[in-house]
C-alpha cells in the first residue's frame, strides 16, 4: 500500500487550543473573483491546498498574474473576461469539482476551445450538471456521457437564462452565478438550498444581485456586465476541516477543544446542530461578521453519551461534506440513527454513503444503506481490538481523516493507505492530530 499510515492508539483526553487551515469554498471563490476583477487584489490565509493551487494554477494559464509573498497571495484581475491565453489550451483542475465547475461558468465566454481535465476521481464526476445549464448561455461542450475530460467553446453572444437548480448543488449554482457575471440582461436562477458563499461576496463587490430566500429553495437574480472593483480578504478557517477535531472530540470523554475563526456561515453550520441534537456539549464564543460571513470560535466538550438521531432533512445541505464524521458520531450513539435524502453522497470525490457503510462494517457496527439513506445501528461501548486496512477509496480526502479520526476514537490496528490525501484540502491535518496526542507511524 502506497504511502499508509499505522494507527494503534486511542487518543489520551486532551484540552488544547487549535487553528486550522482557510475555508476551501472561500479560496477557491476569492481566487476565480479576483480574476474578473480591476487590478490587484489581496487574500491573506488563503488555503494552500492542491484544489486551491490548481486553481491558481488554471488562472495563470488563463493570463493571470499571481504573486505568493509569505502568507499573502496577489492577483492582478483583467476585468470580466480577460482571460488572455494562446489558442488551444489545457486546464487540469486535479482532484477538484469546485474548482472545474465554476471555472467552466467563467469559461462560458471564452475566445477559443479550452480543454478542462482532472484525476481519476474527477474524471469519475457528473458534470452535465453544469454543462446543461451552461449550454443555454450558449457555450458548447465536448465530452462523453458528461464526464471529463471536457472541451468548452465559449459564446461572443451568451444569453442571459432562467435555471431551475434542483441537486441542492452550490457549484452548479455559482458555475451560473459566475456565467451570468458577464452576460447582458438578468439572470433567474431558482436553486435548492446550498452553501451561500458566492451570493455572499457577490452582495459584498456590489454585484447587482437580488436575492429571496424561500423554505426549500432560494431565487437568484444576478443583472451582468457590472465591473468588479479588486478586494483583499481574509479567509476565515473550514468548517468543514474542523469538524474532523469537532467529532474528535466530542467522542473523546474529558477532552476539550478551542478551534479559533471558524466559518460558520449559517448554510455550513449542520454539523453543530446536528451534533446537539444528539447531546454534544458546543458553544460559539467571540461570533463576528466579515465582509458578509459569519466567524466565531467553537468549544467543543468531550462526552461518551451520544444520543441516536432521526437526522432532519433540512439540515443535510448545511452539513453535505460531514457526513461521514456523522455517521462515526451515529456509530457511537446509544441507539439507531437514520439519514436519508443523500444520494448526493455518492457523487463526490468517492461514493461516500458506500464509503461510510464500509467503515461501520469494517468496524463492526450493524448499517443498512440504500443508494439515497443509511441506517446505523449504534453501540456506545464500541472498542475496537482488529487490524482494519482502509485502501481503494480513490484518495478521498475525506475517507482518509474520517478513518484516522475513527481509529483515534474506537481503538484497533488500523492501516490507512495514501496519506497525502490530506493535501487535496488540509495539508496539516496529521500534524494537527498530532499536536493533540495522537501516535502515528
Ligand atoms: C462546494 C460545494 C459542495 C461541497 C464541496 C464544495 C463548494 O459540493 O461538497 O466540497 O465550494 O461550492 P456540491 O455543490 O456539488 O454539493
Amino acid at each position: 500500500m502506497k504511502n499508509k499510515i499505522i494507527i494503534s492508539e486511542r487518543i489520551k483526553p486532551f484540552n488544547k487550543i487549535l487553528k486550522i487551515d482557510g475555508d476551501k469554498s472561500l479560496s477557491i471563490r476569492w481566487a476565480l473573483l479576483a480574476s474578473q476583477a480591476e487590478g490587484k487584489s489581496k487574500s491573506s490565509n488563503l488555503l494552500k491546498s492542491e484544489d486551491v493551487i490548481n486553481t491558481l494554477e488554471c488562472l495563470k494559464k488563463l493570463g493571470i498574474k499571481i504573486k505568493f509573498t509569505k502568507n499573502i497571495c496577489e492577483i492582478i484581475g483583467k476585468g470580466l473576461n480577460g482571460f488572455n491565453y494562446t489558442k488551444t489550451i489545457s486546464l487540469d483542475c486535479g482532484n477538484s469539482g469546485t474548482a472545474s465547475r465554476l471555472i467552466l461558468g467563467l469559461l462560458t465566454h471564452s475566445k477559443s476551445k479550452i480543454k478542462l481535465k482532472g484525476d481519476k476521481s474527477l474524471s469519475k464526476r457528473d458534470f452535465l450538471r453544469v454543462t446543461k445549464p451552461l449550454s443555454k448561455f450558449g457555450a458548447r461542450f465536448i465530452t462523453k456521457a458528461g464526464k471529463l475530460p471536457i472541451t468548452i467553446k465559449g459564446t461572443n453572444f451568451p444569453k442571459s437564462i432562467s435555471y431551475r437548480e434542483t441537486k441542492g448543488s452550490a457549484q452548479v449554482k455559482s458555475s451560473l452565478m459566475l456565467a451570468a457575471l458577464n452576460t447582458p440582461g438578468t439572470t433567474v436562477i431558482k436553486a435548492s438550498k446550498s452553501r451561500d458563499h458566492t451570493e455572499r461576496m457577490f452582495k459584498y463587490l456590489k454585484i447587482p444581485i437580488r436575492l429571496k430566500t424561500y423554505k426549500k429553495y432560494d431565487l437568484i437574480k444576478i443583472k451582468g456586465k457590472k465591473k468588479i472593483k479588486s478586494f483583499n480578504y481574509k479567509i476565515p478557517s473550514d468548517i468543514s476541516s474542523a469538524s474532523f477535531f469537532i467529532i474528535l472530540t466530542a467522542l473523546s470523554k474529558n477532552s476539550k477543544l478551542i478551534i479559533k475563526n471558524v466559518n460558520i456561515n449559517p448554510s455550513r453550520v449542520g454539523i453543530l446542530k446536528i451534533l446537539k441534537l444528539m447531546g454534544v456539549k458546543i458553544k460559539i464564543k467571540n461570533t463576528k461578521f466579515y465582509k458578509g460571513e459569519k466567524i466565531g470560535d467553537l468549544l467543543i466538550i468531550g462526552n461518551n453519551y451520544l444520543k441516536p438521531i432521526k437526522c432532519p432533512v433540512s439540515l443535510n445541505s448545511a452539513a453535505i461534506d460531514e457526513f461521514l464524521l456523522l455517521f462515526v458520531a451515529a456509530a457511537r450513539a446509544n441507539g439507531v440513527s437514520y439519514f436519508k435524502n443523500l444520494s448526493e453522497l455518492n457523487q463526490k470525490e468517492s461514493p461516500r454513503l458506500i464509503w461510510g457503510s464500509k467503515i461501520l462494517n469494517k468496524i463492526g457496527i450493524k448499517n443498512k444503506v440504500t443508494n439515497h439513506s443509511i441506517k446505523i445501528y449504534g453501540n456506545p461501548n464500541l472498542v475496537i481490538d482488529k487490524k482494519i486496512i482502509i485502501k481503494d477509496y480513490l484518495k478521498d480526502h475525506r475517507v482518509f481523516m474520517t478513518a484516522c479520526i475513527a481509529s483515534l476514537i474506537f481503538g484497533g490496528r488500523w492501516s490507512i493507505a495514501n496519506s497525502e490525501a490530506i493535501n487535496t484540502s488540509f495539508p496539516s491535518f496529521l500534524k494537527k492530530i498530532k499536536y493533540l496526542g495522537a501516535k502515528i507511524r
